[in-house]
């Protein structure tokens, strides 16, 4: 039967006429996203190549290599799942949890929470061990945990975002070997800022996003896991029950046989080999202390304006400052107008730190000198206009 005319007529309702895209200018000091870096968007920009095109599968290993090197560590499956530091962070419980496992989740803020949540999803059973927002957790607590438990996985995050404290990693990959569990780690406000270790620590299984310390945008979640993680999988009675972030499936496109799984954000890969390649340029030590100073900057900064630190200098983390919001000040009304008139995001806190604290990111290309000055000085000329 012939097209009629009328089945062509378009529904206009939603139709609008829009500008072309554009963003405003922002400088992000928040907790994440934080600024990419210009070369970094300019790979992105470059021409979509295919999937399988042997120069695409080549960037393929040395985005997996490069990771290997900013994680230290020589995981074989080191994979950025497509989606952000969630995706990855779930492919991790996907991938090992096994329904009725017990999965132990070290909580001290909102992430802990969430692995709690996704690992409950996988029908695990989920027990916690909680710390204030601002504390970190000691060995002893952890043992008592591991003892009382008897997990097949302690989950633990490294850079706590929405408090500002670093756990201390050294003696926890030992402690999990002696109690026969996998130790899970979230690097997500870590990975390029902050020392880590994955080997050393005798981590099994990690992630993180591709959107703060390695000053790439948003898409990408950075996977990795050892063999005794692997082991773990590779014994499942079940299929692992999420098919996107199978490894075993995903491997077969990342690994040797290089077949088709999904249509890999390639771009995304670019930009991200490109970050990677701009850190490793620069060095993960050189990058690991300019973080710190430019952290310790600040802290000394915030100190001498008499704003109060949420976090012990020993547990900050050098990524993200969670400073105490002074009584009397309208933090919303604060953050608003750094956004309007400066055009500068810094964070809110959230859940138990909620209109307790701001958020200041210190990230990847973000991290420098000029940003904590710039920063600095409205606090000092602008604070205080913000009394209620
Ligand atoms: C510690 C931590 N874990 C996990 C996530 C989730 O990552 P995404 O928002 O990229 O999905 C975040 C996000 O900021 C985070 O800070």
């Amino acid at each position: 039967m012939a097209t009629t005319q009328s089945s062509f007529t378009v529904d206009q309702s939603h139709f609008k006429v829009f500008e072309p895209t554009s963003t405003p200018d922002r400088l992000l000091l928040g907790p994440g996203p934080s600024n990419a870096d210009p070369q970094v968007l300019q790979a992105l920009s470059l021409s979509p190549v295919g999937h399988l095109d042997p120069f695409y599968v080549g960037l393929m290993s040395e985005v997996q290599e490069l990771l290997r090197y900013c994680w230290q560590t020589d995981n074989r499956l080191t994979i950025p799942m497509s989606g952000t530091g969630s995706a990855a962070m779930e492919a991790t419980l996907a991938n090992v949890v096994e329904p009725q496992d017990t999965v132990l989740i070290g909580i001290k803020g909102y992430f802990g929470h969430r692995l709690a949540d996704m690992a409950s999803r996988y029908r695990a059973n989920v027990e916690t061990i909680e710390k204030e927002w601002g504390q970190v957790f000691s060995l002893d607590e952890i043992e008592a945990a591991l003892n009382k438990y008897q997990p097949k996985v302690f989950a633990l995050v490294h850079a706590e975002t929405s408090t500002g404290v670093c756990q201390p990693m050294e003696g926890i990959g030992e402690l999990c070997r002696k109690h026969n569990c996998l130790l899970l780690l979230d690097t997500v406000t870590s990975l390029g800022g902050v020392p880590l270790f994955l080997d050393k620590w005798k981590v099994d299984l990690a992630y993180s996003c591709s959107q703060k310390g390695l000053s790439c945008p948003p898409g990408l979640g950075p996977f990795t896991m050892n063999k005794r993680a692997e082991e773990k999988m590779n014994s499942r009675s079940e299929k692992v029950p999420n098919w996107y972030l199978d490894v075993s499936l995903l491997n077969k496109y990342w690994g040797s046989d290089r077949v088709y799984h999904h249509t890999a954000p390639v771009n995304m890969n670019f930009a991200l080999r490109e970050a990677l390649r701009i850190l490793s340029q620069e060095g993960l030590d050189k990058s690991w202390q300019r973080h710190r100073s430019n952290a310790e900057r600040l802290w000394k900064g915030l100190n001498s304006l008499n704003l109060e630190l949420h976090v012990d200098e020993e547990y900050r983390l050098p990524t993200l400052t969670t400073v105490r919001i002074p009584s009397g000040i309208d933090s919303k009304a604060f953050i608003i107008h750094l956004l309007n008139n400066y055009g500068i995001e810094i964070g809110g806190g959230l859940g138990s730190l909620a209109g307790k604290v701001w958020r200041i990111g210190l990230m990847g290309y973000n991290s420098r000198k000029e940003n904590v000055d710039k920063i600095l000085n409205i606090f000092e000329t602008e604070l205080d206009n913000f009394k209620k």
